[in-house]
């Protein structure tokens, strides 16, 4: 996690890297800091919380570098925010990623008479720098073998104070951009979040060395050996952290869904045939697959378990599923005609990133389902889809989750045709998925009666989620969403599943948000309704029923949205229900809806 932003020109406004955190807080907003060096020195201001805290300043310098943090190694004072600074005071830097031998550096450079005055495990990089630099070093040989002296996963810029017009950068393993724009040049944590004016863009990578000036860069690698760098144009839109109408990215993420499946279906459904651009050259080695294990985080786990039944049920290939933390660590039967989906909106996450090197090294081949192109995980790949979401600002994943279900839904349609899905089945998929901006729309015209339910229920300590079958998965995503922004308790569970335990939970204090798809059999989660409603639990009911056509009594409140009868599109429109559950009682609760306490959007670290 942590964002790094800086730049470098004749005149760097301190508020251009105060907007470039801001727009990066995102990935991190436990403190802030920013370091400008100026004629008179460098000046450091620093923050706890959310970089909008710093102090707006009329600061120019010629070279400026900030850093939102997202702690693990010390708590998120103001004191433990990033810059840190060396002995000499020459060297301010900071750093996105972990030094796993910290404390032993820490000793080292103890022992050569270094003084630390935090518990990070960042502070020893500015010393290592300076001890190197005191060896005869030049800068860029003081780099290289910091990079080579620390482990871990870092990248790293720094100002020197005898260095005033020029930035540096070390990158093994967290993500890092140059931009170039006509007067300046920028680095920063993603691609998205340059200004503007930014016009080209390059991806750095791992074990590099960079000396960034206003009309330079100088890349080497660890040997010294020098490089050059590959810009690409920045195709980005203008108008990601515009909120327009709306008060918060989530909620705007989430009215964006009608627009982003249509843009995620575009060109993808012709003359009956489901085309995936990224997949030609591997789609015939994946249909031939002995097992697909879909893998991701959070929400993207979840939407990975909606991808891995429908390729099982639909697709007929053999699937299982586990969060990427747990499959990296688990020694599962795997070989050479083994596919890994790995589902990513960040295409950052570091589970993810280890699940895929271990199950390579097995000699599984590697699917991605991403969002964000150049990415290290699309890096790592053999193919992939692209899912088309847009950027996502908010921590909670809404529309990503949606696309990132669609395009698993394709493919395992896709193979299901040759490995036996009826034509019938196929074709009826492809009519209603075509269906479902529409069917979403109709979820997002019932906001302010969502907005009512939530008004109502809000004091409420804990939520259990019910679905069966696929509609499980929206049940865990929804408690996800719940907890995730309205730290309302909540677990999804299947409805089978509540009488062997959970059911011992239930009385009137409870709320339950059921999922019932009249397509799937209805009676048997109508009976565990029943099951909660004998016990006196409150239930908001989900359901493409109409009002007509269910009984009264098994509810306290409805919310009746049209699907079609495809169980697996009813889901992706039930789900967004749950987002706009988990948005409204999050905003009833009066909470930070798109950063909510202790997360971040994208976690590079494990
Ligand atoms: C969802 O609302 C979460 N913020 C989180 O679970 C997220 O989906 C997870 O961290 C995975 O992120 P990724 O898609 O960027 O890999």
């Amino acid at each position: 996690m942590c964002g790094i932003f800086g730049s470098v020109a004749d005149k760097v406004e301190y508020n251009t890297i105060k907007q470039g955190l801001k727009n990066l807080a995102y990935r991190g907003y436990d403190s802030a800091g920013i370091a400008v060096a100026t004629n008179g020195g460098v000046v450091i201001e620093r923050t706890e919380g959310h970089p909008k805290f710093l102090p707006d300043l009329g600061l120019t310098g010629t070279v400026a570098i900030g850093h939102n943090r997202w702690a693990t190694h010390s708590p998120p004072t103001k004191e433990n925010s990033h810059p840190y600074t060396s002995n000499d005071n020459k060297i301010s830097l900071v750093h996105n990623g972990i030094i796993e031998n910290y404390a032993e550096v820490r000793r080292f450079l103890e022992e050569k008479g270094f003084t630390f005055y935090s518990q990070t495990d960042t502070e020893v990089l500015p010393n290592l720098i300076q001890f190197y630099l005191s060896q005869g070093d030049n800068l860029q040989a003081a780099m290289r073998h910091t990079a080579k002296h620390v482990e871990g996963a870092f990248g790293v810029i720094f100002i020197h104070a005898d260095h005033p017009n020029q930035m540096n950068l070390m990158k093994l393993g967290s993500p890092m951009y140059v931009g170039r724009a006509d007067e300046a040049v920028y680095v920063c944590s993603d691609a998205y979040s340059f200004p503007e004016e930014v016009k080209t863009f390059s991806s750095i990578d791992d074990s590099k060395i960079l000396i960034i000036r206003k009309d330079s860069v100088d890349v080497q690698d660890l040997n010294g050996t020098k490089l050059t760098l590959i810009f690409e144009e920045k195709n980005i839109s203008a108008d990601t952290y515009c909120l327009g109408k709306h008060e918060h990215y989530m909620q705007k993420e989430i009215h964006e869904q009608f627009d982003y499946v249509v843009s995620a279906l575009a060109g993808r459904i012709r003359d009956a045939e489901i085309k995936l651009g990224g997949l030609e050259d591997c789609v015939e080695s994946f249909a031939e697959s002995k097992q697909v294990i879909f893998t991701g985080c959070g929400s993207a786990h979840n939407a990975a378990l909606v991808g891995a039944l429908a390729m099982e049920e639909v697709g007929r290939l053999m699937c299982r599923q586990m969060p990427a933390g747990e499959l990296k660590y688990t020694d599962l039967l795997v070989d050479d005609k083994t596919w890994l989906i790995t589902v990513s909106q960040s295409g950052e996450t570091a589970d993810v990133i280890g699940c895929i090197k271990n199950m390579r090294n097995k000699g599984a081949k590697v699917l991605g389902v991403v969002n964000t192109p150049n990415s290290t995980i699309y890096q790592m790949t053999d193919c992939g889809i692209h899912i088309r979401a847009g950027k996502e600002v908010s921590v909670a994943s809404t529309k990503a989750v949606t696309n990132q279900m669609l395009a698993m839904l394709l493919l395992a349609y896709k193979i299901g045709l040759e490995n036996g899905c009826s034509y019938r089945d196929y074709k009826a998929f492809l009519s209603e998925v075509q269906k479902l901006p529409y069917f979403i729309n109709k979820v997002i015209a019932q906001e302010q009666k969502i907005r009512d339910i939530c008004e109502h229920y809000k004091d409420s300590k804990t939520a259990f989620v019910i679905g069966r079958n696929v509609l499980e998965f929206i049940a865990k995503e929804t408690a996800l969403k719940v907890k995730e922004i309205s730290y309302i308790h909540a677990e999804g569970y299947s409805g089978s599943e509540l009488k062997h335990g959970p059911l011992a939970l239930i009385d009137d204090k409870i709320m339950n948000i059921c999922l019932l798809d009249k397509n799937f059999y209805p009676e048997k989660t109508m009976s565990n309704i029943e099951e909660i409603r004998a016990r006196g639990g409150k239930v908001i009911l989900i359901t493409n029923y109409t009002k007509q056509e269910v009984d009264n009594k098994i509810y306290d409140r409805l919310i009746s949205t049209e699907t079609g009868e495809n169980k697996f599109v009813t889901a992706m429109v039930f789900n967004v229900v749950g987002q706009l559950l988990s948005y409204h009682f999050a905003l009833h609760n009066g909470r930070d809806v798109d950063l909510p306490r202790n997360l971040a959007k994208s976690v590079t670290v494990e």
